[in-house]
C-alpha cells in the first residue's frame, strides 16, 4: 500500500529517496513521485504513473538537493494517473505534501474551507494540502499553525510528510492510525511509512503515536500533541538485515521466500528452545496465556489462516478454547468475550490497518494482548502487551509464504511452552526441536520436487478459469490458505473447502474439467472420508490432484509429502501449494511478486 519517505540535511537527498521508494515497491502501488529542494524555491516536483523504474528515468540524475519527500501511491480515491500521483500541492504551490491513508471529512472539507480552489486530480490528499496553504495564505498563519490547524480538522486515517517550498530545513510530519517512523540519520534526518525505506541510512528510529505532529530538521526532531504540548522520546534500534533484502540469482522473491523455509524452521528452533531443547519462550508471554480463559486470534488473510492451522494445537496444548475472529469484521463488533481473554494478533507486517483497529479497542478495555510479527518494532508489536517474533526475514513478495509457516512454529514453541509449564502430557510428550527439524527436511524434499509440480501445474490449470482445494480437518485450513495463494497471484477463482460440504451445495459447480486439488494428511479415517469425497467429484468430470501425506499416500496419488506431527501438518503440506500458485502465475506471464490490486502491507481498514 502507500509508502512515504522524505529526508531533509543531506546532499544526496534524490538518491535517499528513490532508493527508499525501491524498498517500498514491495508493499504494492501504481504510481510514484519525489519532490526534493536545494533551497528556497529551488524544489522540482517529478511524478510518474507506473513503476519506480519510470520515475527514476524521468529524474534521469538530473535532480539534486538536500531535502525532499518521495511516495508510492496505491490508489484509494482517484484512479491511478500522474494527476493523482503524490505529492500534492496547495494552490499557490507553496506546499507539498505526500499521504498515506484515507481522510473520510475530504468532502466537507472542500465545501467548507475550498470553495474557490482548483485540484488537479481527485485524491483526498490534494485536499489535505490545499486546506493547510488555505491556512498560510487566508489567514497569514506559519505553516506550522496552519497544519496544526488543520490537523484538527481532518478526519480519518493518515499519515503527512508536509515541505514549505520557502524553507525546505524543515520537515512537517503527523500521523493517525497509518504507520510513520523518524530515523536518525549522522547529522541528516528522515521519516518513512517503513523502516524498511530508512535502512540504509540507518537503524536508529524514533516512533510517532497517533495524533502527533513532528518537526524533523537536520539536527533536531521535535514531537508534539496538536495542542503544541512537547513530547520527548528515546529512539530505538531496529534489528532489520538489509542483505536479507535482495533477491539474489532467483527470478523472483516468492521463490527465495518458499525456498527459505527450511531455514526458518531451523532458525525458530535455534530462537525458541536451547541446545537440550528447553523451550525458551519469554516466561511473561507464557505467563500471559495461563493467566487467560480463551485465547482470542485476531488476524487477515493468511495469517487468519495460520490460526486455523495452529487452533487444534493451541487448544490441545494449553488447554484454553482458541477462538478465530476476521480483524476487519471485529474492528466493528466484538463478539461476547470470557472473562479473562487473551488477544493474540497474528500478523506478518505488524501494521495491517484491520488488526491494528482491534488492538486499539483491546487496549481501551484493558485486555492483555500478544503481537505474533515478523517485524520487530512494527506498530502492533510496539502497542500489544507482548511481541513473539517470527524471524522469518524480510517477506517481500505480497504473496506471504514463509510468515504463514513461521507463525504456525512459533504458536508451537508457545503452545509447548505453556502446556510443559501447566504439566500437561501431550505438551511434555511432543519433541518439538525433533519434530521441527522433520518438517524443515520434509519441505526440503518437496521442494526438490518443483519439476514435477511445474508439469502437473502446466496439466491441471494451465488454461482454467476456477479450481478448488478440497480437504477435512488440518487440511481444510491448508486449503482455505492453497486456494488464497492461488487466487491473488494467479487470477484462477479458487475456492478452499471442506470437502464434506462440497455435497451441501457447491458440487453443483462441478463439471467436466473442472480442477480439484485434494489434500490428505496423515490422517487415516479423515483421508478415507477424503478419498469418498474426490470420487464423488470424479464422477462428475473433475480432474482431480492429489497431495498425500506418505501415511495415507496410494501409488497413483500425485504429490506425496513427508509425513510429519499432525500438529505440524499444515506446515508440510502447504508446501505443494505454494509451489501451485508459483508455477501456475509463472506460465500465465503473470507478474507473480506483484498481483494486480494487492498490496504487501495493508494500511487502512
Ligand atoms: C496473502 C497475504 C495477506 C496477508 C494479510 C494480513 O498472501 O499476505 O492475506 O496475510 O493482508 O497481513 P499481515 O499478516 O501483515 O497482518
Amino acid at each position: 500500500m502507500c509508502g512515504i519517505v522524505g529526508v531533509v540535511g543531506n546532499p544526496n537527498a534524490t538518491d535517499i529517496l528513490l532508493q527508499g521508494l525501491e524498498k517500498l515497491e514491495y508493499r504494492g502501488y501504481d504510481s510514484a513521485g519525489i519532490y526534493v529542494s536545494n533551497g528556497a524555491e529551488s524544489g522540482r516536483l517529478v511524478k510518474a504513473n507506473g513503476r519506480i523504474a519510470d520515475l527514476e528515468a524521468k529524474v534521469s540524475g538530473q535532480l539534486a538537493g538536500f531535502a525532499g519527500i518521495g511516495h508510492t501511491r496505491w490508489a484509494t480515491h482517484g484512479k491511478p494517473s500522474e494527476l493523482n500521483a503524490h505529492p500534492h500541492q496547495s494552490e499557490s504551490g507553496r506546499l507539498v505534501m505526500v499521504h498515506n491513508g484515507v481522510i473520510e471529512n475530504y468532502a466537507e472539507i472542500r465545501a467548507t474551507y475550498l470553495e474557490n480552489h482548483h485540484f488537479q486530480g481527485q485524491t483526498d490528499t490534494e485536499i489535505a494540502v490545499h486546506l493547510v496553504g488555505h491556512f498560510v495564505e487566508a489567514e497569514s498563519l506559519s505553516v506550522l499553525e496552519a497544519f496544526k490547524k488543520a490537523l484538527n480538522i481532518i478526519e480519518g486515517s493518515y499519515a503527512f510528510a508536509l515541505m514549505d517550498t520557502e524553507n525546505p530545513e524543515v520537515l512537517y510530519v503527523a500521523k493517525n492510525k497509518s504507520p510513520l517512523l523518524i530515523g536518525l540519520g549522522d547529522g541528516y534526518n528522515l521519516v518513512g511509512s517503513d523502516a524498511m525505506a530508512m535502512i540504509r541510512e540507518t537503524s536508529d528510529f524514533k516512533e510517532i503515536h497517533d495524533k502527533e505532529l513532528v518537526i524533523v530538521e537536520k539536527d533536531q526532531v521535535t514531537i508534539m500533541d496538536y495542542a503544541g504540548n512537547t513530547v520527548e522520546r528515546d529512539s530505538y534500534t531496529a534489528e532489520l538485515d538489509l542483505s536479507d533484502i535482495g533477491k539474489g540469482t532467483y527470478p523472483y522473491y516468492m521463490l527465495k521466500e518458499i525456498d527459505e523455509q527450511p531455514t526458518v524452521m531451523r532458525k525458530l528452533i535455534s530462537t525458541y528452545a536451547d541446545a537440550d531443547g528447553q523451550m525458551q519462550v519469554d516466561p511473561a508471554i507464557v505467563q500471559a496465556v495461563q493467566e487467560a480463559d480463551r485465547l482470542y486470534i485476531i488476524a487477515a488473510g493468511t495469517s487468519y489462516n495460520a490460526g486455523f492451522a495452529s487452533k487444534k494445537m493451541l487448544e490441545e496444548l494449553t488447554e484454553r478454547p482458541v477462538e478465530l475472529g476476521i480483524a476487519s469484521e471485529w474492528g466493528y463488533e466484538m463478539p461476547l468475550l470470557s472473562q479473562k481473554p487473551l488477544f493474540i494478533f497474528l500478523t506478518q507486517s505488524g501494521e495491517t490497518a484491520d488488526s491494528r483497529q482491534v488492538l486499539v479497542k483491546a487496549n481501551e478495555m484493558g485486555i492483555p494482548s500478544l503481537t505474533v510479527t515478523n517485524v520487530p518494532g512494527s506498530t502492533l508489536s510496539r502497542e500489544a502487551t507482548y511481541t513473539l517474533l517470527l524471524h522469518a526475514g524480510p517477506e517481500i513478495a505480497v504473496a506471504s509464504t514463509k510468515a504463514y509457516t513461521a507463525q504456525i512454529a512459533a504458536l508451537a514453541f508457545l503452545a509447548k511452552a505453556v502446556g510443559e509449564a501447566n504439566g500437561n502430557a501431550k505438551a511434555e510428550a511432543f519433541d518439538l526441536v525433533h519434530e521441527l527439524s522433520l518438517v524443515a527436511q520434509s519441505i526440503e524434499a518437496s521442494l526438490s520436487e518443483k519439476d514435477l509440480v511445474d508439469s502437473k501445474v502446466r496439466k491441471l490449470l494451465g488454461t482454467t478459469r476456477n479450481a478448488f482445494y478440497i480437504g477435512r480437518g488440518q487440511d481444510y485450513y491448508v486449503a482455505m490458505e492453497a486456494s488464497l495463494k492461488l487466487k491473488e497471484i494467479s487470477y484462477i477463482q479458487c475456492e478452499g473447502f471442506a470437502a464434506g460440504e462440497l455435497k451441501h451445495g457447491t458440487i453443483s459447480l462441478i463439471e467436466d474439467g473442472v480442477p480439484v486439488i485434494a489434500l490428505l494428511s496423515a490422517n487415516e479415517k479423515v483421508a478415507a472420508h477424503t478419498r469418498g469425497n474426490i470420487a464423488e467429484v470424479q464422477a462428475r468430470g473433475a480432474h482431480v490432484l492429489t497431495i498425500v501425506e506418505e501415511g495415507v499416500a496410494h501409488e497413483d496419488d500425485d504429490i506425496v509429502v513427508n509425513q510429519v506431527h499432525p500438529y505440524l501438518s499444515s506446515i508440510a503440506m502447504v508446501i505443494p501449494t505454494q509451489l501451485i500458485a508459483y508455477f501456475a502465475t509463472l506460465h500465465r506471464g503473470l507478474d507473480v511478486d506483484k498481483p494486480r490490486n494487492l498490496a504487501k502491507s495493508v494500511t487502512v481498514e
